[in-house]
């Protein structure tokens, strides 16, 4: 019999696979563009802090090959991106806080003509003292954010009692996010205001709403397309926007479409990374080094303004147990207001920092007593029973690291293996090797629970074909090729049958970025809620004509069919379309509610995620 290809749990290729290799997949920066369209350029503060006294663009402006110039006062409606809270303006006004800040920009035929001519201009600043680093964050009180405190059980009395304490310092360095393709944007204004943005962004949404409030418009006057990016590690979940709204804005005033491209170095300079972290903390433990009492503090250097340096320093905290209980325990976690680029999402998005620190302390402890730093992983393991309850107070319910280490430990020769580097060091007096068996818990989706949401719209048409469409983007994962298995699945046709679109925000509204390892679960669950509801409607149709029960029909290998007679999954539509009956329709998914007991403390507005 033959099977409909490519359904749920087939391991396939990426959908654009071959069009990756061959160089025919088309990125923002491969859009055909129409005749008279230009590119733009930003220029940058030179100064980490400063009063801006002159900012003269008249030179820039008379330079025969600028078709725009675009400072601060020339943004209609807000000049501010900031995704959750204020404070990342579009260009400078009056004051600059990181090196590499949007001053303004110029639109030319061509990015060189439009980089000589911002070299014109002539910007004048008072310097003002800068705060670069943790440390000097940290004795300035510079924090951006209010500090929060995790606590439970009394960690000073545990430590006091504790047969051993040790106490140290750790640094944890941030990294960029090296996307192979660059912070790009493509505006095309329409008529009536109305104006379509190509931007490389997870988060099409966002990009929409913070361009409706820069040009002064209503959300629905501005659609965002995303085909697919070439990587974004969370370097575009609030950060594309920028350089998607400067775009936009210099489109809606010169009225041609306008591309905005960094280069690498300014795409560097001007976007930021991973927070770095510095970590203290003090650990009482027994001989078993089983962990007493522990304080732990986080200092995240956020940068400049929040972006998204609350739930960043949030996730940090959350996962600052990694998969270890701790019975009395104190961690505070600082956010830190630097004169540096404003730190953002990067994958694990605070998750890795706080594991980090915790497992550092392990390592500290196991050389401390002279033991495997495995046995201390194992023996400070939440438990399946007792000690399963997080320090903000979630129950383990589903526990199968015990298990898992111990079969891991088993089928990797854990034992063998630590053997044979002891023997390896002891010959070796300069190059050593090392051995480690880690456990992770990470906590999957938004810890902001109202992100927790996803839509989609299928389409079937009477050839039997379908158009897929959802709120998640494509930056390489995989997640379109998925997420169309669901689909080509539920409807049991072949996966070729079903037509993979790009992100839209004209077609799925008000979506989540794709972030927080949540993209395949919600829109996946979207597109199939779609799925069953067509579905639903081809039964009553195809049972009508097979003279069955809806219920006892099988959507499968491209067809309808029960008790032996069956009709195309093709046939089926048209007869539906014929009966005019829809085939088209929304889909919409949330994740369970949960209130997280730090969301319960902090009523705070986040605006549009
Ligand atoms: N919130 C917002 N964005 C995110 C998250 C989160 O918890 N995780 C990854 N990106």
């Amino acid at each position: 019999m033959s099977r409909a290809k490519g359904h749920v749990r087939e391991a396939l290729a990426h959908d654009s696979a071959v069009k990756h290799v061959r160089g025919t997949a088309v990125y923002a920066d491969d859009i055909v563009e129409p005749e008279g369209a230009l590119e733009a350029y930003v220029a940058m503060s030179r100064e980490a802090h400063g009063r801006i006294r002159r900012l003269d663009v008249s030179a820039v402006a008379a330079d025969p090959a600028a078709a725009v110039v675009l400072t601060a006062r020339d943004v209609p409606g807000v000049n501010d991106v900031g995704p959750v809270l204020p404070g990342d303006p579009i260009f400078a006004d009056g004051l600059v806080e990181y090196a590499g800040q949007s001053l303004f920009a110029v639109a030319a035929r061509s990015v060189a003509e439009a980089r000589r001519a911002a070299s014109k201009a002539i910007v004048e600043y008072e310097t003002l003292p800068a705060i670069l680093t943790i440390e000097q964050a940290l004795a300035a009180k510079s924090f951006l954010l209010p500090t929060e405190k995790l606590r439970r059980g009394d960690p000073d009395r545990a430590l006091a009692m504790a047969p051993h304490r040790l106490g140290g310092r750790l640094e944890i360095g941030g990294q960029d996010h090296f996307y192979l393709e660059g912070q790009v944007a493509f505006a095309i204004p329409g008529e009536d205001g109305d104006m379509l943005i190509y931007s490389s962004t997870q988060h099409p949404s966002e990009v929409q709403h913070l361009a409706a409030r820069a040009l002064g418009r209503r959300d629905a006057a501005i659609t965002v397309e995303v085909r697919r990016m070439g990587g974004g590690f969370g370097g575009k979940e609030t950060q594309a926007a920028l350089f998607a709204v400067i775009a936009a804005l210099a489109a809606d005033r010169t009225k041609r479409p306008v591309k905005l491209r960094l280069d690498r170095d300014d795409d560097m300079i001007m976007t930021g990374k991973r927070h770095d972290f510095v970590i203290r903390y003090e650990v009482g433990f027994d001989a078993d080094g089983r962990i007493l009492g522990l304080k732990l503090e986080l200092a995240g250097r956020c940068g400049m303004s929040p972006d998204l340096s609350g739930p960043v320093n949030d996730r940090a905290l959350f996962h600052a147990d990694n998969a270890y209980f701790l019975s009395d325990v104190e961690v505070v976690s600082h956010r830190l207001k630097t004169n540096t680029v404003s730190n953002t999402a990067f994958r694990g998005f605070g998750g890795p920092q706080g594991m980090m620190a915790i497992e550092h302390v392990i390592d500290e402890i196991a050389r401390h007593l002279g033991r495997d730093a495995y046995e201390i992983r194992r023996t400070n393991l939440y438990g399946t029973t007792t000690r399963n309850v997080t320090p903000y107070g979630q129950t383990i319910d589903d526990n199968i690291l015990p298990e898992l280490l111990d079969d891991l430990a088993k089928s990797a020769d854990y034992a063998g293996r630590r053997r044979q580097v002891e023997a390896f060091n002891a010959k070796s007096p300069v190059l050593k090797r090392g051995l480690a068996l880690t456990p992770v818990k990470f906590g999957i989706s938004f810890t902001n629970t109202m992100l927790n949401q996803a839509g989609a719209l299928v389409h079937v048409y009477t050839d039997g074909s379908v158009h897929l469409n959802h709120g998640g983007t494509e930056m390489g994962q995989g997640l379109f090729v998925k997420v169309a298995q669901v689909v080509a699945s539920e409807f049991g046709i072949d996966l070729d049958r079903v037509k993979i679109t790009a992100t839209n925000t004209g077609k799925v509204p008000n979506t989540s970025a794709t972030a927080a390892s949540s993209g395949s679960d919600l829109n996946g669950m979207a597109a199939q809620t779609a799925a069953r509801a067509i579905k639903k409607r081809m039964a009553a149709v195809a049972a009508a004509a097979l003279g069955v029960a809806p219920e006892a029909l099988v959507f499968a290998d491209n067809k309808i069919a029960a008790g032996g007679h069956a009709l195309e999954f093709g046939e089926v539509a048209k007869k539906a379309w014929m009966a005019r009956i829809s085939l088209s329709a929304t889909g919409y998914y949330r994740g369970r509610s949960s209130i997280s007991p730090m969301a319960r403390r902090r009523p705070r507005c986040w605006s549009t995620r």
